[in-house]
């Protein structure tokens, strides 16, 4: 969305006639309330900012990337390398020149490029990004031991610039709020002959039918966590975690690679939950974990990780996230960008899962209304979203229930995708009671597309086992970990890897899955829905999506193109 400023304009006309136009004007700029205000930057500090260059054949790449995670295209599973997505969608020789030359103008020198050339990453004083991005002013802030440099009023360029831009990075966005996983300290009684007491790697493959054969094999495959947030993970956590947990099973204890910088100090939950539940179902596999690529002063950690992703010939195949922020808070410009960035991702054959977050429906208090909050990424049709369910008997492994927290709902800003246009409006035709239309928009991307548990895990961290923790980031990475080990079979018959899985997994129409069609998620403490969102229901839900895999019939169904 791009407003004018007229005053601006004015100004200018008489010299160059150039427009100066805002590209993200509808960013929310306000101070988290964890942050906050030091004072102003001094003219020599130094601010990174990453310009996102306009791309070419956005329409092409969707309408490939349509045809290359569908297995009844002929072209399905034929992946492009990062060579061949960055020659699609590399900026024009026009716009490359015309940033180049603005930025030269301006003394910019510290750039650094990406394969695909769309993104520059460039350390400027505050006195430059201030000229550059006219309107933009720049203050320290500061959380616990954490500082950045911000700029809270929104920044234009001229026309013949904004043509050439989608938005600069470093310079509204907050890091998001840590998303601590949930714990429950209420104890849940003693433990009998067949009880469990929280949910273990055993508990997992009990429900989702994993043997102990059910490991990967193939040295290549691979699949990764990413933690945002000052969120560390310790090798000697993971490690007591397997020799508590790992029986049964053959399993690696020890990460193969981080990238990025893990920091020292405490483990976060968070960290040490993604890592040790993505190796207990994608047992045996290669993982990774990028950590902290915004360490840096006035970086964006996932716009970051996301660019470092984008500049890796090679990468693992699976990828799990727990990071999201309210959609209503985030830039159009920056939303559509990431999106054409998760498109970039399947294209090359990477499957991206998100958790749907753990507000079941969200809720966005207006002047007169309440309404829903969805949550992006989560809420991007080109990625895989998992929400959370709970069993039906806690102490049992037992069938599965909507867990209430588990994320869910319509995108207003991205529209319905194709492959889901028929499961979601089944939903919303036969749902039992639907929500006020008021509060969702049932023309958007609906989400999630699967779930997992996400109840009562145990978690090593920082040498302590820690019960009951909770949340869609313990889905996220079991979901994942199974994707791999599909991916792992796959291979072993010489297929591809799945890619970008929702074309494919919507087909199955629910079959292979568990359905979960019992209670509904959280929303609005109001009146008209009292604290309570959508339900599930037979198929498809915006609640857990299609259900729970059930592992070997999944594989099954996954294994024959
Ligand atoms: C992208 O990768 C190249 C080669 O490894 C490196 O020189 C460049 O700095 C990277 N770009 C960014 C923005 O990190
Ligand atoms: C998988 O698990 C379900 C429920 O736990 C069970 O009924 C079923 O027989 C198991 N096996 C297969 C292959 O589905
Ligand atoms: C574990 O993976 C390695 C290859 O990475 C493979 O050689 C080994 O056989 C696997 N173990 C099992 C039990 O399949
Ligand atoms: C695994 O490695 C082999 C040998 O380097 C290569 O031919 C194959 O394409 C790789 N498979 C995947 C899925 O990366
Ligand atoms: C509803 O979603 C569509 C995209 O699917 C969007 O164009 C429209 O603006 C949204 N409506 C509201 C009220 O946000």
């Amino acid at each position: 969305m791009r407003l004018l400023v007229t005053v601006c304009a004015l100004l200018c006309c008489a010299l160059v006639c150039s427009e100066l136009l805002h590209l993200e004007a509808d960013q929310d700029t306000s101070v988290p309330s964890d942050w906050t205000h030091v004072g102003r930057a001094a003219p020599h500090v130094k601010v990174e900012l990453m310009f996102a260059l306009k791309q070419q054949n956005i329409d092409h790449m969707k309408s490939l990337l349509e045809r290359i995670s569908d297995p009844d295209s002929q072209q399905y599973g034929k992946y492009l390398s990062l060579e061949e997505v960055a020659s699609l969608v590399r900026p024009s020789e026009l716009t490359q020149k015309v940033l180049g030359s603005w930025l030269q103008h301006h003394d910019v020198q510290n750039c650094q490029t990406v394969v695909s050339q769309d993104f520059l990453q460039c350390a400027v004083t505050v006195e430059v990004a201030e000229t550059l991005l006219q309107g933009s002013e720049f203050h320290y802030f500061r959380r616990d031991d954490q500082s950045l440099v911000r700029s809270l009023a929104l920044y234009s360029v001229h026309e013949d610039i904004s043509q050439h831009l989608d938005f600069v990075g470093g310079v509204h966005r907050f890091p998001p709020k840590k998303q601590e996983v949930a714990k429950s300290l209420t104890s849940r009684g003693p433990a009998e002959a067949g009880f469990h007491l929280g949910v273990t790697p055993a508990v997992l493959r009990e429900r989702y039918n994993l043997s102990a054969s059910d490991v990967g094999s193939v040295e290549n495959n691979s699949q990764a966590v990413a933690q945002f947030l000052e969120q560390f993970y310790h090798p000697a956590d993971l490690a007591e975690f397997m020799s508590l947990f790992g029986g049964g099973f053959q399993h690696l204890s020890t990460v193969d690679r981080v990238v990025g910088t893990q920091g020292g100090g405490k483990a976060g939950l968070e960290a040490s939950l993604d890592v040790e539940y993505i190796m207990s179902t994608g047992a045996n596999i290669s993982t990774w974990v990028f950590t902290n690529p915004g360490r840096h002063e006035s970086q964006e950690p996932f716009l970051q990780w996301m660019v470092l992703l984008s500049n890796m010939s090679s990468v693992p195949w699976v990828h799990t996230i727990s990071y999201g922020d309210d959609e209503d808070s985030l830039s159009t410009a920056y939303m559509m960008r990431i999106n054409n960035e998760f498109m970039k991702a399947g294209l090359r054959g990477l499957s991206m899962l998100f958790a749907s977050g753990d507000s079941g429906a969200g809720c966005r208090h207006l002047t007169k209304e309440n309404v829903f909050r969805p949550s992006f990424p989560a809420s991007s049709p080109y990625v895989t979203t998992v929400g959370g369910t709970s069993f039906k008997n806690p102490y049992k492994v037992t069938h599965e229930i909507t867990d209430y927290i588990s994320g869910g709902g319509f995108s207003n800003m991205f529209e319905m995708p194709d492959y889901q246009v028929t499961a979601v409006n089944s939903y919303l035709k036969t749902a039992q009671s639907l929500p006020p239309n008021g509060y969702f928009n049932a023309s958007g991307r609906a989400y999630p597309d699967i779930a997992a548990l996400s109840d009562n895990y145990w978690v090593v961290s920082n040498r302590v086992p820690i019960p009951w923790v909770s949340g869609t980031s313990a889905s996220t990475p079991v979901v994942g970990g199974m994707l791999a080990l599909i991916n792992d079979q796959r291979f072993r018959k010489g297929l591809s890897a799945l890619g970008f899985l929702n074309p494919r997994l919507y087909k199955l129409q629910g079959k292979a899955l568990f359905d979960v069609t019992e209670g509904c998620h959280m929303s609005c403490f109001d009146e008209l829905v009292q604290g309570q969102g959508f339900c599930a229901a037979s198929s498809w839900d915006p609640v857990t999506g299609w259900g729970t895999p059930n592992y070997p019939e999944i594989l099954k169904a996954m294994l024959d193109a």
